[in-house]
């Protein structure tokens, strides 16, 4: 588990690196990046050091890494209605379970960034135990639902893809309880690959990453497209926003559009040396 969050004046270390923190503290949260990693984590540092804007405290939200590939797996949750909503839980996971004890919630959606393996491994299990139902860009579904890919699944070790209650495409809304997630398309890593967007927060699965973007050699990938849709639907939006990426690939396991901004995005298409 990465990511603290709770009432009242708290902080935890989170992140593999120890690095990112998060600071609770009069009903904002604070998240920073620390320089220095002697000691005791100072306070006044971590807010000199905090990223731009902060954050409210009006969603829920914490990571959990999940299933032989890591995928982050998101929790989130609408404080007063208590509504949930998981992003990519990609195995059963007690850990995912414990969170969603803690915060009492009542999960209404089990949503797919995409349709690789990876990140649907736990969709039917998820299911089945929270009663939520499950979306996917409809791309993604008729691209992964096929006998091949399904087959291509299976040989990986993974469950094939057979069901999906809800298809949805680009500027579709999700409600979770006060709040509601914009559904943005952003195809290139996979043609259905989809970012989910809320003020502040933008979970952005395997199209972008802490420092690179989405790797786009595998079956259905394009890297023009992937740039596109980079630059067209994500790059406008506030640059205070918070990136939450499908895997923990970077120096820190978040950032924000402004830090990716300023930094050379490296776009992690796979290159084989042949001759
Ligand atoms: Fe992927």
């Amino acid at each position: 588990m990465y990511l603290f969050y709770g009432a009242g004046d708290k902080f935890k270390l989170v992140g593999k690196h120890k690095r990112v923190m998060m600071l609770i503290q009069r009903g904002k949260v604070r998240v920073g990046i620390q320089e220095t990693l002697t000691g005791q984590p100072d306070f006044t540092e971590i807010l000199q050091c905090r990223l731009p804007g902060g954050i409210s405290m009006g969603l829920i939200v914490e990571a959990v890494e999940v299933g032989p590939m890591q995928v982050l797996c998101y929790v989130l949750g609408c404080p007063p209605t208590r509504t949930g909503l998981l992003i990519d839980p990609a195995a059963a996971s007690d850990a995912i379970r414990e969170i969603i004890q803690r915060h009492q919630l009542q999960i209404r959606w089990i949503v797919n960034t995409h349709g690789h393996p990876d990140h649907t491994a736990g969709n039917e299990y998820w299911r089945q135990a929270t009663g939520a139902q499950t979306v996917m860009h409809h791309l993604d579904w008729e691209f992964f639902s096929t006998p091949d890919m399904q087959q291509a699944a299976e040989a990986e070790g993974f469950p094939p893809l057979t069901a999906i209650d809800l298809k949805v495409q680009d500027d579709e809304r999700l409600a979770l309880g006060d709040l509601e997630l914009q559904v943005l398309h952003t195809p290139g890593h996979t043609p259905g690959s989809i970012c989910l967007y809320t003020p502040g927060h933008l979970f952005t699965g395997d199209t972008l990453f802490v420092g690179a973007a989405g790797r786009t050699d595998l079956p259905g990938g394009s890297l023009a497209t992937l740039i596109q849709s980079i630059q067209d639907k994500l790059l406008p939006l506030p640059e205070e926003t918070i990136i939450w990426p499908g895997h923990d690939y970077g120096d820190t396991p978040t950032s924000t559009l402004k830090a990716e901004k300023e930094q050379q995005i490296e776009v992690a298409s796979v290159t084989l040396f042949s001759r």
